[in-house]
């Protein structure tokens, strides 16, 4: 069975897809068919979380095709080739539009010539969103391979909910109008920045609005991190170990994952990284 032909048998093109694929008209009108809410005039990183939360803006799920693989590393760079520069960032909420801190992304994609690493982790990357509810990847445009439109897979976690696996698009693709699991509705607003792309999109769960608890639930693995367990007060930005121990707002703490520190993961924010001791 192909790629297409096992990424299409575990879609099952709802109805509601094929609906909104035929709202598609090329050229300005794709730009039209993305949610109000994942838009940002600018393309700069995202001022403010999205206003607009109902069921009708819950992300759709797509299938995770035959490329995925558990244990992606806990970072928010997968530029591991050559290719044209990618920014996506925006928030993952809740259907109050309540910001979910300590979501779980994973992301994974084909380099810039249409080939996924299905043996290491090139491409491949998990992180947890800030305080904020705010994700950043940076990455290549993704390229293309036979049968499908131009995407980055996804697996989105609030904490202790279920995953939702899904696909983003690129606008203006011309085969978005071939590709039958492409749904508009997974459109990123994208921006040309200089010789990069800057992309933005919003992530709507079905959890209804009370405040996220702060007990991230990551399923994944890391690689071990080269940096030796570090005493010392968290601070962002710093690789730490397995093992590491931290000290943040006079408390002690130690490091359960391996990863790279963040602005809001703090270790108060990030149970699943970091135990109280
Ligand atoms: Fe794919």
């Amino acid at each position: 069975m192909s790629d297409r032909e096992e990424e299409k048998r575990a879609n099952g093109v709802s109805r509601k897809t094929i609906l909104r694929a035929a709202m598609i008209v090329p050229a300005v009108p794709l730009l039209a068919s993305v949610p109000a809410l994942a838009r940002t005039p600018s393309g700069q990183p995202l001022a403010a979380t999205p206003e607009n939360c109902d069921a009708d803006d819950l992300t759709p799920p797509q299938t995770e095709g035959p490329y995925f693989k558990p244990g992606s590393p806990l970072r928010t760079s997968i530029a591991d080739g050559p290719g044209t520069a990618l920014t996506v960032t925006g928030y993952v909420v809740g259907l109050s539009c309540q910001p979910i801190a300590g979501a779980l992304l994973d992301f994974w994609q084909c380099d810039n010539g249409g080939n996924y690493d299905n043996v290491g982790t090139r491409f491949r990357g998990h992180q947890l969103t800030d305080t904020q509810g705010k994700y950043f990847l940076t990455s290549i445009v993704p390229g293309l391979y036979p049968g499908r439109t131009r995407h980055i897979h996804v697996k989105v976690q609030a904490p202790g909910k279920p995953i939702l696996t899904t696909q983003l698009y690129f606008p203006n693709e011309p085969r978005n109008s071939t590709d039958t699991i492409f749904d508009p509705a997974l459109l990123m607003n994208v921006q040309i920045v200089g010789s990069g792309r800057q992309a933005t999109f919003d992530f709507v769960l079905n959890i209804q609005g009370t405040p996220p608890s702060p007990s991230p639930t990551p399923t994944k693995t890391t690689s071990p991190s080269p940096t030796p367990p570090s005493g010392g007060t968290w601070a962002p930005y710093v690789a730490y170990a397995l093992g590491a121990q931290v000290t943040y707002a006079g408390l002690s703490y130690v490091c359960q994952i391996a990863h790279t520190s963040l602005p809001g993961w703090e270790p108060p924010n990030t149970p699943a990284l970091w135990r109280r001791v």
